[in-house]
Formats: C-alpha cells, sequence, structure tokens
C-alpha cells in the first residue's frame, strides 16, 4: 500500500511538461477540453482526434476496442503524457475497462451523466441523446439500474448529430431538420412529452446545446459530464507541477491533415498547433 509520502513524491516526479492527452473520436472531446482549461488553465495539452476512424457510434465494439486501445498504446509512448482522458462516451462506455487494464498512466473516461440527471429531473423521465453504440451497453443499463432505476430514461441514437456537430465546428450551417428529428424522436416514445431533462451522452453533442434547446422547447435541462471530468482530472492530478514547453496542439489520425478545416475552432480551444499523428 503507497505511503501518504510516496504518493506526494510520485506527483513530484511528473514532468512539468508532461500533456494530458485528450482524446476523442472527432471534436466532440473539445466540450471536455473547454471545461478543463476553466479548471487548470496551466496544463499542456494534446487533444487528439482519431478522425480515420470517425464516427465510432456506428461501429462494433470490437472495432471500437481494438482502435481505442491500438491508438492510446501508440500515443502513450509517445507523448508519455501525465494522464488520458478518453473524452468520448462511445470509447468509454466499451473500452474503458480493458485500457485501464492495459495501460499504465491514469485514464479518465466520459460515461453518460445519468447520475445527475435522475437528481435533477422533475417528472422522473429522462432522454438520452447518444450515439447508437453508446446506448446499447451494458455500461449505460448499469448507471441506469444504480442511479434511475425509479426513473424512466428512454434512450436514442443519433449519428446525424455527430456529423451536424463536426459541421457546426468547421463553420459549417447545421441542418436544422437532423435536430428536429433527434428531438422528435425522444418525444414520439411512450413517455417521451413527459421528459425534462436530457443527458447529452456523447462529447459532439453539448456543441449544439442551443440547437437542441431551440428543438425541445423551454422547460427541458440538459446535463452532461464535462465538469465532473475536469474536476477529477484536477483531483488525480493534484499537487503536480505544469510548465507548457510547447504550445498545445491537434493531432488528427489518417492522411489529411484537418487543423485548418477546424482553425478557428481549435484556436477557441487553445490548440494553437495541429498535426497528423
Ligand atoms: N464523441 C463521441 C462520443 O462521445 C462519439 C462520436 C462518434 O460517433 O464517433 O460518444
Amino acid at each position: 500500500m503507497p505511503s501518504e509520502n510516496s504518493a506526494v513524491s510520485t506527483a513530484l516526479q511528473v514532468d512539468p511538461a508532461a500533456p494530458i492527452l485528450v482524446f476523442d473520436s472527432g471534436v466532440g472531446g473539445l466540450t471536455v477540453l473547454a471545461e478543463l482549461r476553466k479548471a487548470l488553465p496551466q496544463a499542456p495539452v494534446i487533444y487528439a482526434a482519431d478522425t480515420a476512424g470517425l464516427p465510432y457510434g456506428t461501429k462494433t465494439e470490437a472495432q471500437v476496442a481494438a482502435r481505442v486501445a491500438g491508438l492510446l498504446g501508440r500515443m502513450t509512448e509517445r507523448f508519455s503524457p501525465r494522464l488520458v482522458c478518453i473524452a468520448c462516451n462511445t470509447a468509454s462506455t466499451i473500452a474503458l475497462g480493458m485500457v485501464r487494464e492495459v495501460l499504465e498512466v491514469p485514464i479518465v473516461g466520459t460515461v453518460p451523466a445519468i447520475k445527475p440527471a435522475a437528481a435533477m429531473t422533475r417528472t422522473g423521465t429522462i432522454g438520452l441523446l447518444g450515439t447508437q453504440a453508446t446506448i446499447r451497453q451494458a455500461y449505460v443499463d448499469r448507471l441506469e439500474q444504480e442511479f434511475a432505476a425509479d426513473k424512466r430514461l428512454l434512450r436514442h441514437g443519433a449519428p446525424e448529430l455527430v456529423e451536424a456537430a463536426e459541421a457546426k465546428l468547421r463553420g459549417e450551417p447545421v441542418n436544422p431538420a437532423v435536430i428536429r428529428r433527434a428531438a422528435e424522436a425522444l418525444r414520439s416514445m411512450p413517455g417521451g412529452t413527459e421528459i425534462d431533462t436530457v443527458v447529452l451522452a456523447c462529447t459532439h453533442f453539448p456543441l449544439l446545446e442551443e440547437e437542441l434547446a431551440d428543438a425541445f422547447g423551454p422547460g427541458v435541462a440538459f446535463v452532461h459530464g464535462a465538469q465532473g471530468i475536469a474536476r477529477q482530472i484536477t483531483r488525480l492530478t493534484d499537487g503536480q507541477d505544469f510548465a507548457r514547453a510547447v504550445p498545445d496542439r491537434a493531432l488528427f489520425t489518417g492522411t489529411r491533415d484537418l487543423t485548418s478545416s477546424y482553425a478557428i475552432a481549435l484556436a477557441r480551444y487553445g490548440l494553437e498547433g495541429g498535426g497528423l499523428l
């Protein structure tokens, strides 16, 4: 069992320039990075997007697990991060346990914010918008049993919203029909008119919160996990020094460096450089 002193010395051994690696299939993880910036503005960050694998939500569990484990293995060797944040509900609900077993670096995942939603709802009916892969995970069943057993949780997989969020961050217009369809899908389920709280269970979806709020109409609150994740990262890095040696950057998988397509959005999140992974 590590003593208090050994915990302190571990914290002191961390290279102040060691980054926090924030990982998603695309730009959704920026919604987590935004909260991390508020909590730890001095922390060096590498943002990694598996754009060659996007979208994860329409892939099988085996495909997502293999990509996530392979990429995180490669990236932890290359960048020696002090901590990895899997800023993706799909990757986390499928592969978090597995990657924690194989990688020797603290890993913080992103899972649907069912617990806070259950505490917020007044009608007892919660909507959950995620990817198709996320909404079928046993991980989500367990969260529902543990925190919302006495509530009605209505789940909808909305891959079109992932595309819409990506487009929005490239500066393209959001198709209102896509947003409307997602809201109507939940509203038209038995009990759906009672929804007063919606869990944004995909890190891309908070990028569309304004549009979704319009589509759902007044009286619906949205909840996601980004603030909680930032708090958890702050706790796990407590006592560590931070010193940015190089500008924070965004890295993409595949053969196309997408930095210029997302340049304005990336700069908004403090990511100055970019490149291919
Ligand atoms: N941002 C990811 C999530 O939180 C999923 C997007 C995708 O389908 O790749 O689930």
